[in-house]
Formats: structure tokens, C-alpha cells, sequence
């Protein structure tokens, strides 16, 4: 669960990383970090979101992996761009970024102010990004995490580009289904590259997400029950997150 408690060295609070720790003393099997973000560019949201992309980072998570796994537990670190819920100021290259223009509908919660309308990402913005998580997946390999879960869902990037609402783009990347869930799969294999095989990988999906809830993002059976999309892909797991499974699902 986000805390958004990381100083300007993008590294939690002691007490966030202690409790993460005592989930594994206490007999946890399986502990989740919350999702940290994955480049200095564009990819935070919110105040206080932690990151693994430098020496120091990696040397406080490792301290966390190594006492999870101390205690008989496995470790997985989550991780994700926020794309369009995000605003001017938030990230140091100061752009909001998305598959297509489209502005939460809602206010956001954190500046009491409109969302801005997103910049739709180039090409360019793409490979970017897909760096950033292959970055990023490295750190956490470095950190000796278990494994690692792309944050697909919620309407954050990735599920801006399952959305078709949020998702507007008239390229490869929009339209039907298949060509929605393609960056997803480019990240996914970007990131299986850089993975050792006795490293996890999992994606994280639902068909909510905490901006636009009114509008159905997209139809969730389609990727968790038929699996046709996601099980041509390497991964070792589907999390499904279905806020309220018996209205929702
Ligand atoms: C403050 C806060 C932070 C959250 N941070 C994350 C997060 O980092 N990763 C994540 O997958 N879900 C996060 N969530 C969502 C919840 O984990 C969960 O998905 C949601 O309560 C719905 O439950 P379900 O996923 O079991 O359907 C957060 C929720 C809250 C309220």
C-alpha cells in the first residue's frame, strides 16, 4: 500500500520498512511493497513515492528482502508509472503523461485541483518509460526481491492503456483489446529480460480505477477468465483486484 512516505532520497520511513518486515515475523508467507515508481521523469503521482533506481535505494531494500526472507517469507516489490494521475510539479521533468488527452474527470485529491490534461506519449515517451521499469526492474533484482509485479491496474498508466476511455489512440496501441493490452506486453518482455529465472514476474489488473470509477475501463473477463491475452506471456501470476467482486467482476 502506498504511504507516500519517502524524504527527497525516494527511500521510506524506517517505520514503513519496518512493517513490512514484522508482516514476515508475524507469519506472512507472501509480503507486497507498496508500488514504487519507475523514473524521475513523469512517473510519480504522489508526494513521498519511494524508487529503486540508485545504490543508496537499493542497499535500504535489500535490508528488507534479506529479513522477509529470513523469516521463511517471499518477497515481491510492486511497481508502476502513474501516467495521467499525476500533475505539474509532482515529477522533476514536470510532464503528465498518457496513451492519450484525456483528464481524470474528478479533482485530484492531492492539490484540490483539476488533473491536467495529459501530454499523449511519442514513441520516444515509450521506449522511456519501458526503461524506466527495465531500471527499475534491475534494482530490485540488485535488492534481492523475489520477484516483481507490473501495477497493471487502478488506472494508472498501464491500465490507462487497457482503458478504453483512457485510451483514445488510433495507432497500434488503441483500439481493439489486443491492441490496448501491446504496451503492456512490451513492458512485460522488456522487463522478463533483465529478470533472472529464479526471479517472479506478475501483473496486477482490474476493472476499477480510483479516477473515472463511473466509467467501466474495460471488460476484466476478457484478461482474467479467457487469458487468451495475458497466458502468451511469461508470467508467473495474474492478481486481480476487483474492489467489489460480486457488482464488479
Ligand atoms: C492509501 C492506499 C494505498 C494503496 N496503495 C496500493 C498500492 O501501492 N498497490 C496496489 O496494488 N494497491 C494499492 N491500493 C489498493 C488496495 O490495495 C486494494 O486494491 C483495494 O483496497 C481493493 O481491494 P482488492 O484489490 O482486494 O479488490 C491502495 C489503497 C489505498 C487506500
Amino acid at each position: 500500500m502506498t504511504r507516500m512516505s519517502a524524504a527527497g532520497d525516494s527511500i521510506p520511513r524506517e517505520d514503513v520498512l519496518t512493517f513490512l518486515k514484522t508482516r514476515a515475523k508475524n507469519g506472512a508467507g507472501l509480503v507486497y511493497t507498496e508500488a514504487i515508481v519507475t523514473d524521475y521523469e513523469s512517473a510519480q503521482g504522489y508526494p513521498g513515492q519511494a524508487r529503486i533506481l540508485n545504490q543508496n535505494q537499493v542497499d535500504a531494500w535489500k535490508k528488507v528482502s534479506d529479513e522477509i526472507r529470513s523469516h521463511g517469507a517471499v518477497s515481491i516489490c510492486q511497481m508502476f508509472h502513474c501516467g495521467r494521475m499525476a500533475y505539474e510539479g509532482i515529477n522533476p521533468a514536470n510532464r503528465v503523461i498518457a496513451p492519450s488527452p484525456v483528464a481524470p474527470m474528478q479533482e485530484n485529491p492531492m492539490t484540490g485541483m483539476p488533473y491536467p490534461v495529459p501530454e499523449p506519449m511519442s514513441r520516444f515517451d515509450m521506449d522511456h518509460v519501458i526503461t524506466g521499469f527495465v531500471e527499475t526492474a534491475k534494482g530490485i533484482v540488485a535488492a534481492g526481491f523475489d520477484g516483481l509485479e507490473l501495477h497493471c491496474a487502478h488506472g494508472y498508466l498501464l491500465s490507462q492503456f487497457l482503458s478504453a476511455y483512457s485510451n483514445r489512440r488510433t495507432d497500434a496501441y488503441g483500439g481493439s483489446m489486443e491492441n490496448r493490452y501491446r504496451f503492456i506486453r512490451e513492458v512485460i518482455h522488456a522487463v522478463k529480460a533483465v529478470l533472472p529465472d529464479d526471479r517472479l514476474l506478475l501483473v496486477r489488473i482490474s476493472n476499477w480505477g480510483i479516477a473515472d470509477m463511473e466509467v467501466s475501463l474495460f471488460p476484466i473477463h476478457r484478461v482474467a477468465t479467457d487469458g487468451e491475452t495475458v497466458s502468451e506471456d511469461p508470467l508467473d501470476a495474474v492478481s486481480v483486484s476487483t474492489y467489489d467482486f460480486r457488482k464488479r467482476l
